[in-house]
């Protein structure tokens, strides 16, 4: 029940999916959290679902307003311990077809956003003598899967940014841990608008008959916004004091086997 009382978190992109689940599973675990998202509605509700839960809009590409919200969290609520960096967006392509407009929205949202997170967030880890960041990449940093080919490689600098924060804290003795997630296909309204996505540019695309991938890959056996919150929730307290720098997947098999669990 307590497993992070008295904790202060930021969660980006917690008005739905993952990062609603994360918000309402550190709240439950004692933890003060602030849902940071551009979607007023969802965050309102998600803020009403707990007392422990507050609503600040936020975009993450916006540096000022990080800024901005750490500097009124730490005013508000003495200290920050917790940040997890969730916002996230997916546009499907391959490496031809690949639009420069979508890459760029998924480039300053998912790895703009995580870098100004680190950014501002440290420096008030620091005050607090401590803290942990948790990074939300995804199988899509290491699985080579070309039809989303813009986002894996954001995935892939986010956990290889984790890496780079994990070392600069430990060496200089900053008491701050840095781990990425990497989720498998989880039930979120992402994965709906993907679907919907997918099937307007399959035709596009270069698919061999033969591959792996096929059309059906987004419908992968889904795993739920909670298997993801549960590793949160240990990443963001104590008892991950010896962890950093590390990959955490939570995808049910999904990396080592060609074959689609269904
Ligand atoms: N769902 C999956 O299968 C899956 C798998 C692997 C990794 N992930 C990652 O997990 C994270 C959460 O995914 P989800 O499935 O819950 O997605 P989602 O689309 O359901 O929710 C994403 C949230 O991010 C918010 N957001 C988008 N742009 C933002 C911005 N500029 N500033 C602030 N907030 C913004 C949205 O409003 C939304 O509330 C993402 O980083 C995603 O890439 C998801």
């Amino acid at each position: 029940m307590n497993r992070v009382a008295g904790k202060v978190a930021i969660v980006t992109g917690g008005a739905r999916g993952i990062g609603r689940a994360d918000a309402l599973k550190l709240a439950s675990e004692g933890a003060r959290v602030i849902v940071a998202d551009i979607d007023e509605a969802g965050g309102q509700a998600v803020a009403a679902e707990a007392p422990g839960i507050e609503f600040v809009r936020h975009d993450v590409r916006d540096e000022a307003a990080w800024q901005e919200l750490v500097h009124a969290t730490v005013t508000r609520h003495g200290r920050l311990d917790v940040l997890v960096n969730n916002a996230g967006v997916i546009h499907v392509g391959d490496p031809l077809t690949s639009e420069r407009a979508e890459t760029r929205h998924m480039f300053e949202v998912n790895v703009d956003g995580t870098m100004l997170g680190c950014k501002y967030a440290i420096p008030a880890m620091i005050d607090s003598g401590g803290g942990s960041i948790i990074n939300m990449s995804s199988i899509a940093s290491s699985s080579g899967l070309y039809f989303f080919a813009g986002y894996c490689a954001t995935k892939g600098a986010i956990a290889a940014y984790t890496k780079v924060v994990a070392v600069y804290c430990a060496q200089n003795r900053l008491n701050i841990r840095c781990n990425s997630i990497h989720p498998g296909g989880i039930d979120t309204p992402m994965n709906t608008g993907l679907e919907r996505e997918f099937a307007a540019k399959i035709a596009g695309m270069r698919l061999p008959a033969n591959s792996p991938v096929s059309a059906d890959a987004p419908k992968m056996r889904y795993g739920q916004p909670d298997d993801i919150a549960f590793a949160v929730v240990y990443l963001a307290s104590d008892e991950s004091r010896f962890t950093s720098g590390a990959e955490f997947y939570i995808e049910n098999t999904s990396t080592i086997t060609a074959a689609v669990v269904g």
